[in-house]
């Protein structure tokens, strides 16, 4: 039997694989840390949390007290850090909230580690560390070796947690993986993301953002595919490796939403071009060799097949959508798009 704490578990990554460790490993024991942010909702959990394996802590990762005593109560074997400021937009109109959770708040949580003693920290980051490739070179992939070359406070900060990770796996000798992910789709996808961002405003008959020309190119993979990489990763993985996740599925943010137009019966004219996101990363493309040759991972959906069941889950779930929409993040869009 281990103990996992899981962070960031009421958020869109972590609650999916919070559902698919709970139910996969009933013997084991999962706690969720998670600060509840506009992005963390319990609406999220709700399936599980009556598991008798699965309980839920409502806290912030920065706050040493109360992150010491949950270890010191607990003795975790593994942690899974996905507890994050996670949107680039919102990084453009507030960078610092971001250097303090995702940098910080991996700080605090190591230093606990230390202290008390883990099997594996596991820091769950993105391509995005890697910065971008050209849209004219089809041949270019992010390897485990690309340099770190950040373009967006969120990025740079999930580039400087990366660096901060290995530093106290070389310096303290701490056991330490980290995943490197490409954009991810699927069930429980908070709503200013672009996928349930255009399902949403086609299904409400609105005008469907897209930034520049909709030429930028995304690999996307569904939410499922990184949660059973993740366990890989935690099952099989080297102690300091970088494991980089991704199943080759690049398309343009055009393509996105024209796909998802046409799965809706709903018309192109929908599709508005707005301004331009600043520091826009024209592509992403991951090369996922090294977990799947290394630990034998691979993923189970293409975008072709992950795109029909998230559409579906997310008109099977409208009352889900209701529910999470704060305030706050009502504010958010309306600032945002207000800028174009
Ligand atoms: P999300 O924004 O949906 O969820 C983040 C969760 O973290 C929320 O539940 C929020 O309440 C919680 N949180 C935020 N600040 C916290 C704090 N200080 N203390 C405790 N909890 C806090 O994010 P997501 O898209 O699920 O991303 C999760 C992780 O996966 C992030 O580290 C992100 O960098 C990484 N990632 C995401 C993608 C993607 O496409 N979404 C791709 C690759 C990697
Ligand atoms: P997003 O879901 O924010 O993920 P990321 O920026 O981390 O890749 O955006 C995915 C792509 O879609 C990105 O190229 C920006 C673009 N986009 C739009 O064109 N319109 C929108 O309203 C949003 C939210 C994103």
């Amino acid at each position: 039997m281990y103990k996992f704490l899981v962070t960031g578990g009421a958020g869109f990554n972590g609650g999916n694989f919070c559902h698919y460790m709970v139910n996969k490993y009933p013997d084991d024991v999962f706690v969720c840390l998670d600060a509840l942010t506009y992005a963390g909702n319990m609406e999220t959990l709700a399936p599980i949390l009556d598991k008798p394996n699965f309980s839920f802590v409502h806290g912030n990762i920065c706050d040493r007290e109360l992150v010491f005593s949950l270890f010191e109560r607990e003795k975790f074997d593994f942690v899974v850090n996905f507890a994050a400021e996670s949107h680039v937009d919102r990084s453009i109109e507030n960078p610092r909230i971001f250097l303090e959770t995702n940098i910080l708040g991996t700080q605090t949580l190591m230093d606990a580690c230390r202290k008390y003693g883990i099997r594996r920290y596991h820091q769950v980051s993105t391509d995005e560390v890697y910065g971008d490739l050209p849209l004219d070179r089809p041949d270019l992939f992010f390897t485990e070796e690309t340099p770190i070359r950040t373009s967006s406070p969120y990025s740079a900060s999930k580039a400087g947690a990366d660096l901060l990770v290995m530093a106290y796996h070389r310096t303290f000798g701490l056991p330490v993986t980290v995943s490197r992910c490409s954009n991810n789709y699927g069930p429980y996808h908070f709503p200013e993301k672009l996928i349930p961002l255009v399902i949403k405003k086609a299904l409400a008959d609105e005008p469907i953002p897209v930034y520049g020309n909709g030429a930028n190119v995304r690999d996307w993979l569904h939410v499922h595919d990184h949660c059973t990489a993740i366990d890989c990763i935690l099952r099989k993985g080297r102690d300091g490796e970088v494991y980089n996740i991704g199943g080759h599925n690049e398309k343009s943010n055009l393509e996105v939403v024209r796909t998802i137009l046409h799965a809706l019966g709903k018309p192109e004219s929908l599709i508005t071009f707005v301004k331009d996101r600043a520091g826009h990363d024209l592509r992403y493309a991951m090369d996922p060799t090294k977990i799947m040759t290394e630990l034998g991972w691979k993923p189970q959906y293409t975008f072709e097949t992950g795109i029909g069941p998230t559409i579906q889950w997310n008109l099977d779930h409208q009352d889900w959508l209701a529910n999470i929409i704060s305030g706050e993040y009502l504010r958010f869009m309306e600032k945002n798009y207000r800028r174009n």
